[in-house]
C-alpha cells in the first residue's frame, strides 16, 4: 500500500501555516517539522500540567504519569526497555555525559575507534575524554571519493585493545546506513561497546534497537516530528557499569543517572505523542488497533522508506548529471555500502554555497549551506568546510512537487 500523503500532511500544521505558503521544506536534516499530536501534547503540558510532577495533587500526578508514558512508549517502539530509554537535552549533550562516563571505565592500554564520517556530537567529546584518560584514539576514515566507510577498515582496526567504537548509522552529509549492526557484532567480538548515532538515520525509519545491538544508541527527537530532546538508551549491561553522572541520591534511578541536567518535564512529557501519529499511520493503512506498537512502528517506516525512495532518484539525477556540482555520498538508492536516506549535500563548483542556498530560498526551497557540524565529514573529502556544501534533506511527508520544485529551482540557481 502506498503512503497516504495527504493524510500524512493533514497531521502536521505547518503544512497549512502561512509562513511557509508557496514554499517546499528541505532542512529536515536539521529538524523537522512537529506532528499535531506532538504541538497538542505540549500545549496540554504548558496549559493544565505545568507544575512539578509525581505529586499528589491531579495536575502533577498526570505531568509524571505522561514521562512515565513516554519512556515506555518510546521502548516498546524501539525494542528496548524502559530502564534503558534516557532523556537529555540534545543528542550532544547525551554523548558530553556519556564521555564523561566512558572516561572512568576506559584507560591507558584501551583503545578507541572514531570516525570521520559522523557529526561532531558524536565524536568530539569522546575523543577529548579518551585522550585524557590515555587511550588511544583510531580514526576509521571514509573514501575521500565516495564519502562511504569499508567495514574491512574497521576490522583492521579493531583489536583485543578496543574498548569503546562511535559510528554513525548514517552521515547527515552522506545519507547512506551503515550496517551497524554488523560493526556492533565485530565489535562485540572483542569486547568492545558500542555507540551508535541514529540522529540521520531515525527520521527515515525509526530503528529496532534491541535487534542492532548496540550498547548505546542515540538520536534527537526533533527530527522525528517530536519535542527538542535527545533520546539515548543505554542498555543494561552497560548502564550498570558506567558511574552515575547525576547528585549522588540518583544513582540507583535509571532515567536520571545519566542526565545532569535533569529532565524537561514538559518536552519528556510530551516526546511519546509522535508515536500515536505513527499508530494512526499504520491504521489509517490498513494495520489493526490491536497490533503492538513496534509493528505499528515498523510498518510506518516500510511507508515512509517506500514513499522517500520514490522520490530521491529525482533529487541525486538533478545533481549527479551536472559537471559544475560535485554531489557528496552515493549516486543511487542502493550503493555497495548501504541504502541511502533522502540527505542529499553537494558542493557547487562554480559558485559560493551561501549563494546557492539564497537562490534556493528565493525561489521557495527552504535551505540553507555550512558544513553542519560535519567539518571532519567535509575535510576527509577534499571540501574546505570553511566553504561548506548546500543540502537539501527531506523526509516522508514531502511530496513531488515539493521535489519537482526543487530540482526546477537547483537547475536557475546553478546557472
Ligand atoms: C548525525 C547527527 N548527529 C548528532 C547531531 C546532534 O544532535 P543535537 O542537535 O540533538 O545535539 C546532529 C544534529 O544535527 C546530527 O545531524
Amino acid at each position: 500500500m502506498q503512503l497516504d500523503l495527504d493524510f500524512v500532511r493533514s497531521n502536521f500544521p505547518a503544512f497549512s501555516s502561512p509562513i511557509n505558503d508557496g514554499q517546499s521544506f528541505f532542512e529536515n536534516a536539521g529538524g523537522s517539522f512537529a506532528c499535531r499530536q506532538t504541538i497538542d501534547a505540549l500545549t496540554e503540558y504548558y496549559t493544565d500540567l505545568k507544575v512539578q510532577p509525581y505529586g499528589e495533587f491531579e495536575s502533577s500526578r498526570r505531568g509524571g504519569e505522561l514521562m512515565d508514558r513516554s519512556r515506555e512508549r518510546w521502548a516498546e517502539a524501539l525494542g528496548v526497555d524502559a530502564r534503558e530509554v534516557v532523556f537529555g537535552p540534545s543528542t550532544t549533550a547525551n554523548t558530553y555525559v556519556l564521555a564523561h562516563a566512558f572516561a572512568d571505565v576506559l584507560g591507558p592500554g584501551h583503545e578507541v575507534i572514531v570516525t570521520n564520517q559522523d557529526h561532531e556530537a558524536n565524536t568530539g567529546a569522546i575523543r577529548r575524554a579518551a585522550e585524557r584518560v590515555g587511550c588511544e584514539v583510531k580514526e576509521w576514515r571514509i573514501d575521500p571519493d565516495t564519502g562511504l566507510l569499508d567495514v574491512a577498515d574497521f576490522e583492521a582496526l579493531l583489536s583485543e585493545r578496543t574498548g569503546l567504537v562511535t559510528v554513525p548509522h548514517a552521515s547527515n552529509i552522506i545519507g547512506s546506513e551503515n550496517d551497524v549492526t554488523r560493526i556492533t557484532h565485530l565489535a562485540h567480538a572483542v569486547g568492545a561497546r558500542v555507540i551508535v548515532d541514529g540522529v540521520s538515520f531515525a527520521p527515515h525509519s525509526l530503528p529496532d534497537v534491541g535487534a542492532i545491538g548496540a550498547d548505546v544508541y542515540l538520536f534527537s527527537l526533533y527530527k522525528t516530528y517530536s519535542v527538542h530532546q535527545g533520546l539515548m538508551v543505554v542498555r543494561a549491561g552497560l548502564m550498570a557499569e558506567l558511574p552515575n553522572q547525576s547528585h549522588f541520591f540518583n544513582d540507583s534511578v535509571a532515567d536520571k543517572r545519566l542526565n545532569p541536567a535533569g529532565p524537561d518535564h514538559a518536552q519528556v512529557a510530551s516526546a511519546g505523542a509522535v508515536l500515536d501519529y505513527v499508530e494512526a499511520l499504520h491504521q489509517h493503512h490498513g494495520g489493526s488497533v490491536t497490533d503492538d506498537l513496534r509493528t505499528a512502528v515498523a510498518h510506518a517506516s516500510m511507508l515512509w522508506r517506500a514513499h522517500e525512495d520514490s522520490l530521491t532518484p529525482q533529487l541525486l539525477a538533478a545533481l549527479a548529471d551536472r559537471d559544475d556540482v560535485r554531489l557528496l555520498g552515493p549516486a543511487s538508492l542502493d550503493a555497495a555500502a548501504g541504502h541511502r536516506c533522502p540527505t542529499v549535500a553537494f558542493s557547487p563548483l562554480a559558485h559560493d554555497p551561501e549563494h546557492v542556498a539564497h537562490a534556493l530560498v528565493e525561489r521557495g526551497v527552504q535551505t540553507s549551506s555550512g558544513h553542519y557540524y560535519a567539518a571532519r565529514v567535509l575535510d576527509g573529502l577534499g571540501v574546505d568546510p570553511d566553504r561548506g556544501v548546500v543540502r537539501l534533506s527531506f523526509v516522508h511527508y514531502t511530496s513531488p512537487d515539493d521535489v519537482e520544485r526543487a530540482v526546477t529551482a537547483l537547475g536557475e540557481a546553478l546557472r
